[in-house]
This record gives structure tokens, C-alpha cells and sequence, in this order.
């Protein structure tokens, strides 16, 4: 499928999603957030693709926010349905993805923007990168996620401080606050990204799932995580994917998982 405001590329197992629309630093409008949840379904269903890495166009914007145009006359009802939309069509989707998405912050990634990068599994940004939660200073809060997913990564008073504030932080602050996990120069980020993404596309697909779904029980109120995890646990047993790991260990060989 054509897309207008964002690019797919595979290679090695690994999808690149980039957020392509620069002259707006690659802020989300629906048409972009309906894109993505599209490009989502579709790399889901792909065999061939183990692991996503998201990154915005050119060398300023991971992706600057929701777009403001689209919504600044919007009345409380249209406000809710547009957070709720955005939940379910991108940011909760991408959070519960079964495939890893790594988040390449090349540049500002801010409201919408941070929030898409803590949808995704893990973040890793380039030097230049600035991250932040404006909202409050348009009179709005973060409505993608961001009240519940920054505390979560960063703790409660340091996600208060954020979002009262709506200060940025520097790639070098984001790191040491726990937001993200490597801060390399932009030339590097990329390869970096690939290079995280391909080391998780060697592992059982089955098992990477199953840990993608355990880690976010446990942030889900109404679900034990331990059960969770021992329900998971025992899952992998029953896959062919298991017996390939463990037999390969045994025959001191490299496994070649199928994802069954
Ligand atoms: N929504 C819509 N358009 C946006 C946008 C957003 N979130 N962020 C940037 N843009 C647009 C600008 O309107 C401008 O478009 P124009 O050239 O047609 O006027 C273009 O992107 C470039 O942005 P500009 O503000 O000129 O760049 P800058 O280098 O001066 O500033 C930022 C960069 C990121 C500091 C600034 O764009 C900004 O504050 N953006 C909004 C961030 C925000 O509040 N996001 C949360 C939204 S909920």
C-alpha cells in the first residue's frame, strides 16, 4: 500500500517506519496516525519482519507533537474521541505490538511525539534530540499516554516535574533520567537502532512476544504479572521454537527460529 506521510523500508528482517512530513517536523495529523496504524497491521501479519525501529524524516524532528492545526478548535467531545482514537489506532497498539519497536529519536520529540516513542519498547536518541511534554502550555495535558507511560519510565516526581513544567530535556538528561537508553551522535543512530533490532530478530519470535506481552502485564492494573509471566512461561515450552533453542544449545549450534 502507498502511504503519504510515511516511508516503510525492510532489509534484514528489520522494518524502519519514518514519519515523513519535515516541513511540519513530522507532526501527527490523523491522516498520519491512520497510516501508521495501517503500516502496524501490516508489518504484523509480515513473516519476514522480526523487529521495527521508528525514526522521524530529516536531521530536527523525531516528530514534534500532535498536530496542533487539526484540533484547535475542537470542542471537550471532540478532544476525548481524539485521545481515544489516538490510543487505540497507535499508541496502545504499538505498546502491545508482539514485534519489537524501537524508537530512534533523531531530533525533538515532544507531546504526541515523546508519547509515540514511550509507546514504542525501548528509545535510543541522537545527541541533538530534545524531549519534552508541552501540552500544558497550550492549555491542554498529554492525551496520547504521556501521564501514565512517563511515570512509569521515569517516576512519579520527575514525570510531575515534566509535565508542570514543560520543560525539555537535553538526549544526555533523558539518559540519565531513565527515558532513554543510549544517546549516540545522529550519523550513528540508525545503525544503532538496526544493530539492537537485529540482535532481538536472532531470538525466538514466540519468546520475544511472549516477553513483550509479561513485561507490559505487569503495568496493567488488572492483571497479575506474576501469573502472567507463568502462564507465558509455560506457553514457550509447547513451541517448536523451544525445543530449536534448547536443542541447538545442547548440539552447540546458532538456532534458527521460525516464530511457531
Ligand atoms: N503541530 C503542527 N505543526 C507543527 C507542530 C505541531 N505540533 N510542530 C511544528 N509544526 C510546524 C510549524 O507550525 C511550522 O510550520 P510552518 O512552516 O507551516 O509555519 C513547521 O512545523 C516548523 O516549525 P517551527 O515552529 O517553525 O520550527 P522551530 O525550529 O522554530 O521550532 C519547535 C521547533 C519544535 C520548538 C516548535 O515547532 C514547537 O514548539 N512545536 C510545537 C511543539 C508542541 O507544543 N507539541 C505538542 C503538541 S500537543
Amino acid at each position: 500500500m502507498e502511504f503519504e506521510n510515511i516511508l516503510i523500508e525492510k532489509n534484514d528482517r528489520i522494518a524502519t517506519v519514518t514519519i515523513n512530513r519535515p516541513t511540519k517536523l513530522n507532526a501527527l495529523n490523523k491522516a498520519t496516525i491512520k497510516e501508521l496504524n495501517q503500516a502496524f497491521t501490516d508489518l504484523q501479519s509480515d513473516a519476514e519482519v522480526r523487529a521495527i525501529v521508528v525514526v522521524g524524516s530529516g536531521e530536527k524532528a523525531f516528530v514534534a507533537g500532535a498536530d496542533i492545526s487539526e484540533f484547535a478548535d475542537f470542542d471537550d467531545e471532540q478532544g476525548a474521541s481524539l485521545a481515544a482514537t489516538g490510543h487505540e489506532l497507535l499508541f496502545n497498539f504499538i505498546e502491545n505490538f508482539s514485534k519489537p519497536v524501537i524508537a530512534a529519536v533523531n531530533g525533538f520529540a515532544l507531546g504526541g511525539g515523546l508519547e509515540l516513542a514511550m509507546a514504542c519498547h525501548f528509545r535510543i536518541a541522537s545527541e541533538n534530540a530534545k524531549m519534552g511534554l508541552p501540552e500544558v502550555t497550550l492549555g491542554v495535558i498529554p492525551g496520547y499516554g504521556g501521564t501514565q507511560r512517563l511515570p512509569q519510565l521515569v517516576g512519579k516526581g520527575k514525570a510531575m516535574e515534566m509535565i508542570l513544567t514543560a520543560a525539555m530535556l537535553t538526549a544526555e538528561e533523558a539518559k540519565t533520567w531513565g527515558l532513554v537508553n543510549h544517546v549516540v551522535p545522529q550519523s550513528e543512530l540508525l545503525g544503532l537502532a538496526r544493530s539492537l533490532a537485529a540482535k532481538i530478530a536472532n531470538n525466538s519470535p514466540v519468546a520475544v512476544a511472549k516477553a513483550i506481552e509479561t513485561v507490559n502485564a505487569g503495568f496493567d492494573k488488572d492483571t497479575d504479572g506474576f501469573m502472567s509471566e507463568i502462564r507465558a512461561f509455560g506457553y514457550c515450552f509447547g513451541t517448536e521454537d523451544f525445543k530449536e533453542g534448547t536443542t541447538a544449545f545442547l548440539e552447540k549450534r546458532k538456532p534458527e527460529f521460525t516464530g511457531k
